[in-house]
């Protein structure tokens, strides 16, 4: 996330994320599933801005789709912050949402990050990244991702977390269809167990990005989900049939769908392939690159 200050306001960047790589390793007794995954941060952002008020919390958003304010994910970070902290200072929050809803670019997850850490800002609480991110696992597998340098291997729900660094930033081009796939609808309908010769290893693609051997992680991207979600969302598995015909390096769903992304060859053949897919009236098209801080 990228946070600048204006006096007393802060006004925050949250990315969205892919990824790269998605192996289900199998269903776990507290309902979850145990996962495997590589996670990276693209340069498109909804935009928070944090401002002190007299009292209360007022949360508005210029995008309906996102659900009522009241319960969504940002409402819940600031309330987990004031139960921690026992803090009641009047805060308002503007969010512009940039990234599609229900599109497995983690979106809400990434604003809830945002949340919590111009909180911690805000309001001095001065609680570590460790502390910040066990928080995180509270609201969603995916909110602790977005609190790191913007790549990691993701286990556990989604929480356990490794970073990665690259030498070689990757482009790509995101086509997110009208309709989203629900992610806990999306688990149900995948059919488990996993033969334990077919499950993918998340090492050879995590080697090849570290190295930036972009060409070789675009022929190791994997998402167990997409099958489930080619079943749910028809507008999905269209979609995937015209993705398989696309000149990329390799293409994949995010997360549980339904955005589809190809990794390209730089901003050339993002911005090529982007103007290919625009005329086609699949969903909204962006041309994206890996975004990476410290
Ligand atoms: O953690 P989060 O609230 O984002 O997850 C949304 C839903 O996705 C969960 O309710 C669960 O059904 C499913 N999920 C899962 N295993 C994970 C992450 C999410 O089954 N590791």
């Amino acid at each position: 996330m990228i946070v600048h200050r204006h006096g007393h306001q802060l006004v925050a960047l949250a990315p969205a994320k892919v990824n790269l790589h998605l192996e289900v390793r199998g269903k776990r007794a507290d309902g979850y599933h145990e996962l495997e995954s590589l996670m990276l941060s693209v340069s498109l952002f909804d935009v928070l801005t944090v401002t002190p008020r007299a009292a209360g919390t007022v949360i508005a958003c210029d995008d309906s789709s996102a659900g009522p304010v009241g319960d969504n994910l940002v409402s819940r970070a600031v309330a987990l912050v004031r139960s921690e902290s026992g803090r009641d200072d009047g805060v308002a929050i503007t969010l512009l949402k940039k990234i599609p809803v229900a599109a497995g670019l983690a979106g809400g997850s990434s604003d809830a990050a945002v949340t919590l850490s111009a909180l911690n800002e805000l309001w001095n609480l001065g609680w570590t990244r460790e502390r910040l991110s066990a928080m995180a696992a509270t609201l969603g597998s995916d909110v602790p991702f977005f609190l790191g340098t913007g790549a990691a291997i993701a286990r556990g729900r989604g929480e356990k977390l490794t970073p990665l660094d690259t030498p070689v930033m990757p482009w790509l081009v995101l086509l997110c269809p009208a309709t989203g796939v629900s992610t806990a609808e999306c688990f149900r309908q995948l059919e488990l167990p996993i033969d334990d010769a077919a499950i993918a290893r998340v090492e050879p693609i995590a080697d090849a990005f570290a190295r930036g051997d972009i060409a070789e992680v675009g022929r190791r991207l994997v998402n167990r989900l997409e099958t489930p979600a080619r079943k749910i969302n028809a507008d999905v598995d269209h979609v995937a049939r015209h993705a398989a015909r696309w000149p990329c390096l390799g293409q994949r769903m995010s997360g549980s769908g339904s955005t589809w992304f190809a990794l390209c060859e730089g901003p050339e053949h993002a911005a090529a392939l982007a103007d290919q897919l625009r005329p086609l009236n699949l969903g909204k098209v962006f041309v994206v690159h890996g975004c990476l801080n410290d």
